[in-house]
């Protein structure tokens, strides 16, 4: 079985043209994966999924995630929003999802993929950017691919959270450096032979390098990435179903109005592979 599709830019995402039911039948679940992982961002207009079509297309692609962090709902539901009253825990942290990142990047296997709907859009800005940190690997010169190669990024939540918010109260700053560090290689040598660059705002610094080199290395590696020609913009409407591939993909949500009451509903797959170096 096959699935029609069409690249959204020449490096990044793909639109997927099928029905709701054929999403649904679970009979595209392994096209769906394939192209997810060529791809980087799928997406379909008009699916028009309810919470439990959505949930049921999470099961068919992959380990859904339940329960595993506080901003979690109903049988893995996520309401993605700055409002409070919806989901207070989520809405804490929001403002670091405007920063280039991948997501779990503290845990020791992240997670693989992302499904999101869109319930509430504000009239101006929210759309979500893709990066493609496969190309931005393989486009790379190949001495210093080998260079990176042998790296190894100490990731924290203060570093991925502190640029998106530098007037933070001691409180807060204490509260995030509270939270586990995790060490991963620069780069992912994926069980599919892929690789790709575990890069992410919450990259803190290179495990043995110097500081100053440290950052001017990550710095120069997030601008390589998200140039123009590696990045998906989407703009949402109502009706889409987009999904990534967290594990060779960045993503940042652009500014809206706070109080817009934009509200996107995501499921998360569980990582399948811990990150692991080029030997
Ligand atoms: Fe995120």
């Amino acid at each position: 079985m096959t699935i029609r599709s069409a690249p959204l830019t020449p490096r990044t995402g793909s639109e997927m043209f099928l029905s709701r039911e054929d999403l649904l039948s679970g009979s595209y679940a392994a096209d769906i994966r394939e192209l997810l992982v060529q791809r980087g961002v799928i997406i379909v207009r008009g699916a028009n999924l309810s919470d439990d079509d959505q949930r049921a297309l999470a099961r068919s692609l992959g380990d859904l995630r339940l329960g595993t962090v506080k901003q979690e709902g109903e049988e893995g539901l996520m309401k993605v929003t700055f409002d409070e009253k919806v989901n207070p825990e989520y809405a804490k942290f929001f403002f670091g999802s405007q920063l280039w990142h991948m997501d779990g990047t503290y845990e020791e296997v992240p997670p693989f993929a992302t499904l999101l709907t869109p319930r509430v859009l504000s009239e101006t800005g929210g759309q979500t950017e893709f990066t493609n940190n496969y190309a931005a690997y393989e486009d790379l010169p190949e001495d210093q691919k080998a260079k990176l190669d042998a790296l190894k990024v100490v990731h924290t939540m203060q570093a991925a959270l502190f640029p998106g918010k530098p007037d933070c109260t001691v409180e807060e700053f204490a509260l995030w450096h509270s939270y586990p560090n995790r060490e991963h290689p620069l780069v992912w040598h994926h069980k599919s032979g892929r690789k790709s660059l575990v890069l992410s705002t919450s990259g803190s610094h290179i495990v043995g390098m110097h500081p100053a080199k440290s950052h001017d290395l990550l710095a120069g590696l997030m601008r390589h990435a998200t140039q123009d020609k590696y990045v998906y913009r989407h703009t949402w409407h109502m009706g889409d179903l987009l999904i990534w591939d967290n594990t060779g993909t960045m993503h940042r949500v652009l500014p809206f109005p706070a109080d817009s009451g934009r509200q996107l509903h995501r499921f998360t797959l569980n990582g399948e592979e811990p990150v692991r170096a080029v030997a």
